[in-house]
């Protein structure tokens, strides 16, 4: 775990995190985790703006959040967004959320998915790029 200098950690409650799991918060970042949410082994939380995930959350092995793109491919595109992943959120094995996301309440991201758009409260998203394949959902923990 490194947080740069001006970085802020904010973990509101109890959060798990497997083994392996690397969480990087750049200088004057900002990461929220909220209560009863965990991370499973080997997963990434890259921070160089802002990340928010909420409460209740699982989050499975292998997954990536980045909110930076690290590097540029147009002049003036902005490579750099915050990222905001709701309540109850369960995102699946060697999934991917790209910059400037926000994840809806009681959504599902299906394993392997690379999630570079907004995804609706209790939608399945799956695939690359992600797309919704269910609606409506109620996952059970
Ligand atoms: C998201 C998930 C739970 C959905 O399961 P489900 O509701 O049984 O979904 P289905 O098997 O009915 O699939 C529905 C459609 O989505 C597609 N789909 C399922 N998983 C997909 C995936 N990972 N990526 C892309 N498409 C996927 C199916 O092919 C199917 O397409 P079709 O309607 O064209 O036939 C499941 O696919 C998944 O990703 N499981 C792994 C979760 C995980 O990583 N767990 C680790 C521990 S937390």
């Amino acid at each position: 775990m490194q947080v740069g200098a001006g970085g802020v950690l904010n973990i509101d409650g109890k959060v798990r995190f497997g083994p392996g799991v690397r969480v990087l918060v750049g200088p004057g970042a900002k990461l929220t985790i909220g209560d009863r949410s965990y991370i499973t082994a080997n997963s990434k939380l890259i921070v160089k703006t802002e990340v928010v995930i909420g409460t209740d959350c699982a989050i499975s092995w292998d997954v990536q959040v980045m909110d930076t793109d690290f590097h540029r491919i147009a002049e003036g595109a902005v490579n750099t967004k915050k990222i905001t992943i709701g309540n109850r959120v369960w995102i699946g094995s060697r999934a991917t959320i790209m910059k400037g996301v926000t994840i809806g309440d009681g959504a599902v991201i299906a394993a392997g998915a690379v999630v570079t758009k907004d995804v609706p409260p209790n939608a399945v998203v799956g695939g690359n790029p992600a797309r919704v394949i269910k609606d409506e959902v109620q996952w059970v923990p």
